[in-house]
């Protein structure tokens, strides 16, 4: 049995056990009546919670609806604009029995871990955009197709910083967690989710724009090369910034490759993988004029398109290795960055990253989540990502991503 005085061993200083035990329907629910950091709109919106839970139960027992990006791409667009209409209406339907799902993810957390402050306010962001969509009314006609897009755009915004929440929140509770698949099972689950609902609803929200060679967020001839460069380039010079140096970035291989796809995941990926490699050249040559270059291959087919992404970092020495893909490992406590989180420069960079509103750049460094997020999401996406460690040398990662269009076991979103 857990006792109360755990929830005051926290760091934070936002945790309630009041809530938190109302709030997981606990058999020793009680309010705790000396805790000064009760706030009585925590504990307004626990009653909330309490009186909307079945409401969740109801959506969370649907299934999920997931389409192929193949479906999404085809589904026709229309001069009257009938085309929005259907896109909202299935997001109507479809985005509270995700979410609901999602908030049965939180509820099911370990007690300890689902109590921790950072990681209730994500779940409370969730319970919050299920009541929303919910209750919102069914969507007849344009002026409603605009509004709902218009809510959809702020609930996004919303949403932006919930990866680098749930990073600092299982960080601070990780010394409670034995079971390392638990973590991966929930980040994994709650993180790909959270790309699949952006994905959707961003690909609604561009279906209004028009935007050369693009149907929504499918860019119909995406030029691999072009994002390559602007993410080496984009890492390149935050490194400069940071360190005072960086390795060339050089690219072989299929370099005039050009297909369908969508770039917001690899807007996600790309800069965690070119970060590490960039890092490690950095790192493991400190006292080196000249640095070994970071190389990427690329290699198309027509099932899949692999990148490999080659450094001279010295590798990942055999006892790390096992751990590089579980959530918050990171061996930046040993780095020889700077840190740099509230430089104004890093700051305008973060501003300006569209990727999945992860905060990457930025906030995000240091919580061992880019591997891990990075994986998750090319799995979601029917592919890979593999790492070789040449330990004394370097480090090859390999990124298998799905074409969108393959007849072999296409991915839903
Ligand atoms: N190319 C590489 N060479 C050497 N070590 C690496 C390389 N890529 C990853 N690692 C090791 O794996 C660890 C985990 O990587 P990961 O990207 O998940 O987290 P991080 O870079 O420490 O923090 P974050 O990505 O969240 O900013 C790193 O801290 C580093 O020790
Ligand atoms: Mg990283």
């Amino acid at each position: 049995m857990i006792s109360l005085k755990h929830f005051h061993q926290y760091p934070a200083d936002r945790i309630c056990a009041a809530i938190a035990f109302k709030y997981f329907n606990h058999p020793n629910h009680q309010f705790h009546t000396n805790c000064t950091r009760c706030d009585s709109n925590q504990i307004a919106s626990s009653y909330y919670r309490v009186n909307n839970q079945s409401a969740i139960d109801i959506a969370a027992r649907k299934p999920s609806v997931r389409l192929t990006p193949y479906m999404i791409l085809y589904s026709g667009k229309s001069h009257d604009g009938s085309h929005l209409l259907r896109s909202a209406r299935y997001l109507w339907k479809e985005l509270p029995v995700r979410i609901a799902h999602r908030i049965q993810g939180f509820r099911s957390l370990p007690f300890i871990v689902g109590c921790n402050p950072t990681i209730l306010d994500v779940h409370e962001l969730y319970i919050r955009a299920f009541n929303i969509l919910n209750n919102h009314p069914p969507i007849r006609t344009h002026e409603d197709e605009e509004a709902y897009s218009q809510l959809l755009r702020n609930l996004l915004d919303d949403h932006n910083g919930v990866v680098t929440q749930l990073a600092a929140g299982f960080k601070e509770c990780r010394k409670h967690i034995q079971n390392e698949d638990l973590v991966r099972q929930f980040c994994d689950r709650t993180l790909t989710s959270r790309l699949g609902i952006r994905l959707l609803v961003t690909h609604h929200l561009s279906l209004r724009e028009e935007k050369p060679h693009h149907v929504g967020i499918i860019n119909v001839s995406l030029r691999l090369k072009d994002v390559i460069e602007k993410w080496a380039e984009f890492v390149r010079r935050l490194a400069i910034h940071r360190y005072g140096r960086a390795p060339d970035i050089r690219l072989s291989g299929h370099v005039g490759s050009t297909f369908p796809y969508i770039t917001l995941p690899l807007d996600y990926i790309l800069p965690e993988i070119f970060k590490n490699a960039v890092r490690a050249t950095i790192e493991s040559h400190p006292d080196s004029s000249s640095l070994p270059s970071v190389h990427v291959t690329i290699a198309n087919n027509e099932v899949d398109f692999i990148m490999r992404i080659s450094d001279r970092g010295g590798g990942i020495p055999h006892n790390v290795l096992p751990k590089v893909m579980h959530y918050n490992f990171t061996t930046s406590e040993e780095s020889t960055e700077q840190r740099l989180s509230m430089d104004p420069l890093v700051n305008m960079i973060d501003a300006s990253h569209p990727g999945t509103g992860s905060g990457t750049v930025g906030p995000m460094h240091g919580f061992g989540f880019g591997l891990p997020t990075s994986r998750a999401y090319a799995e979601y996406l029917g592919g890979a990502l593999t790492m070789q460690s040449l330990q004394g040398l370097g480090t090859d990662v390999y990124l298998r991503l799905k074409h969108i269009d393959s007849k072999h076991d296409a991915f839903r979103i």
